[in-house]
């Protein structure tokens, strides 16, 4: 079995770079990949860049140039769900594109024909990380995950997603990713730590707690590539 571990931005896949082993960098459309070893298990290590065409890129290439066969995704979110708080982390059992507007011809948000508005996540691994959260005694909360290729920062946009999708978190290339991992047929998983709550001050808030919220969401993950 060979994973694909990603994240966005550089913060995020940090945490996850300092574990391996046997690290081969190869340059691959305009982008680094990381084919490595964690104890003995093969991985691809990448972040994308922000966004939704990045994202895809990288997933895809992930899949079918790296021929992974199950892709875990770590990195920050915006907080939808007020429960949810800095650090707090957030797994998603389906994600929409929040910015995906044909509506104007009569179709939901987030939908275009031949599509679905929502993916849903692979099962087993959303098990696998409340079996994980229970042993380390540290909540994950399970939502909805909104993407879209915009920082949100004014309430009024976030509620338009909270009462779109009825989304918990939001970030900028989870459902791109899912969109990818479903077309290709391989199990995925979106972990997100909370590093805003997407209002006035998201701005202050992501650029004091990236670092620290992408390392609580990336160290999570290892611990769950622990028990694959
Ligand atoms: N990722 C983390 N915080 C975010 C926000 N407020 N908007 C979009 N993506 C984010």
């Amino acid at each position: 079995m060979k994973i694909a571990i990603m994240g966005a931005m550089p913060e995020e896949v940090a945490p996850i770079l300092e574990r391996l082993d046997d690290v081969e960098e190869v340059n691959y459309a305009k982008n680094r990949y990381y084919k490595a070893k964690y104890k003995d298990i093969d991985v691809v290590v990448a972040y994308s860049k922000i966004g939704k065409v990045f994202s895809t890129l990288t997933a895809a290439t992930m899949l079918q140039m790296f021929a992974c066969d199950v892709l875990l995704f770590t990195g920050v979110a915006g907080a939808v769900n007020p429960e949810l708080k800095i650090g707090d982390l957030v797994v998603a059992n389906k994600l929409a594109q929040h910015d995906l507007d044909i509506t104007i011809f009569g179709h939901p948000h987030g939908y275009v024909p031949e599509g679905s508005v929502y993916i849903e996540a692979d099962k087993d691994l959303i098990a696998l990380s409340k079996i994980v959260a229970s042993e380390m005694g540290v909540n994950v909360k399970e939502g909805i995950i909104a993407t879209g290729d915009q920082f949100i920062a004014s309430e009024e946009r976030k509620n338009f997603i909270a009462e779109t999708f009825k989304a918990d978190a939001l970030e900028m290339e989870g459902a791109s990713v899912a969109v990818v991992c479903d077309a290709l047929g391989v199990p995925f998983f979106i972990l997100r730590s909370i590093s805003d709550s997407a209002d006035m001050d998201a701005g202050f808030n992501f650029e004091e707690f990236v670092e620290s919220s992408a390392k609580v969401s990336a160290e999570f993950l290892m611990k769950m590539v622990d028990r694959l």
